[in-house]
């Protein structure tokens, strides 16, 4: 029997809430596999730890995670430490750290969820958001001077290198190729952006050529907010910088019904490091504590780990008892207009597992 060593990441807010959630899931869909088990690990990293220590983590906490198989996280933001200080000193030191470059959100209406799109059939609403994770606008160079002056100055540089293009789009690519529809799209600027967005261009036309079995096609990013609206079922894979990326997946979230079930993949596609899966939503501060947190975006997002792990049997059987707990409106949490708590929905899952279990072991 194989043991994967987790890390589990609560961070800030609802993440204490949701984290635990989708810590109690992975056990019960452990409990019904003969072939791995689960070692967990949990870090109080986040914003408590930094009014205690003045960091998110620990200096050596990249080393503490290092020889984990995974890592499940929840969110980092605190109402009274400043937003680019949580988010530097956690989730980006470790995905940087990792070089975790492949950001990977698939985008769906799962069973049951009454998406804002009229116009759209559930199908018809069916991607996967690619999201460069390791430079462009997110790379931090950049600086301040004459802080405080009326000639006060200040930039953020985007950088974008060769190798950093080339090996998001290929990843990209490949992604698409295992989809059934095969298709790309590239998102860019290069109207404007005339430098940097122009080399995205042409090295996506040169990876393009390693696989003519991909249909690839090329919009603006401004046009493709419209088009993720008006013409849902032309998109499937999608790939774009980070800053690009992080605002369509927002939209694509809130387009599929709500930003509580969104998952997300932080992954190093070389397995160098550990990757790291999360829910795409934040810290929520507003609802937390109360335990009406949706745990479905960290259960898709382990979804996500189990098929990263090579489990994908687990990965399907977890997928499906989350749809059919989703098909059901009494299952609902507050964001999807329901009455439902995080502990009702984990619950439902777990016994959907269980009864999913009971009813291979009869049949073997
Ligand atoms: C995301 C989030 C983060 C980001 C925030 C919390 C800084 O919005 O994962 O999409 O912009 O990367
Ligand atoms: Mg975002």
């Amino acid at each position: 029997m194989r043991t994967y060593r987790i890390a589990t990441i609560p961070g800030d807010g609802i993440g204490k809430e949701v984290v635990p959630a989708g810590r109690r899931v992975l056990e019960a869909i452990a409990a019904g596999s003969p072939n791995f088990r689960f070692d967990f690990e949990d870090f109080d990293w986040g914003g408590d730890y930094y009014r205690k220590h003045g960091v998110m983590m620990p200096a050596d906490g990249l080393d503490a995670l290092r020889g984990k198989d995974a890592i499940l996280f929840g969110s980092a933001g605190d109402p009274h430490i400043p937003d680019h200080v949580t988010l530097w000193g956690l989730r980006l030191k470790i995905c940087q750290g990792f070089d975790q470059y492949a950001n990977v959100r698939p985008t769906r209406i799962l069973p049951g969820i009454d998406a804002p799109l009229k116009r759209c059939a559930p199908k018809d609403l069916d991607w996967v958001i690619v999201r460069e994770n390791s430079e462009g606008e997110y790379s931090g160079v950049g600086g301040r001077a004459h802080q405080g002056h009326p000639i006060e100055v200040a930039t953020d540089v985007s950088i974008m290198t060769r190798a950093g293009v080339e090996r998001i789009l290929r990843f990209a690519f490949r992604l698409a190729q295992s989809r059934p529809r095969k298709r790309l799209t590239v998102i860019t600027k290069s109207n404007a952006q005339r430098h940097a967005m122009v080399m995205w261009d042409e090295i996506a036309l040169q990876v393009s050529k390693e696989f003519p079995d991909v249909k690839c096609d090329k919009e603006l990013v401004d046009a493709a907010t419209a088009r993720m609206v008006n013409r849902p079922a032309t998109l499937d894979t999608i790939v774009a910088t980070n800053l690009h990326a992080d605002i369509l997946s927002d939209l694509a979230a809130a387009l599929a019904g709500s930003l509580g079930i969104a998952p997300t993949a932080n992954l190093d596609p070389e397995r160098r490091y550990p990757s790291m899966f999360e829910p795409i939503h934040g810290s929520a501060f507003d609802i937390m504590g109360k335990g009406l947190a949706n745990p479905v975006g960290t259960f898709w997002s382990a979804v996500m780990m189990l098929e990263h792990l090579g489990e994908r049997s687990a990965a399907r059987q977890l997928m499906e008892a989350i749809e059919r707990v989703t098909a059901n409106p009494a299952l609902h949490t507050g964001d999807l207009g329901g009455k439902a708590t995080t502990a009702e929905v984990t619950e439902a899952v777990c016994a959907m597992l269980a009864s999913n279990a009971a009813a291979n072991s009869q049949a073997a």
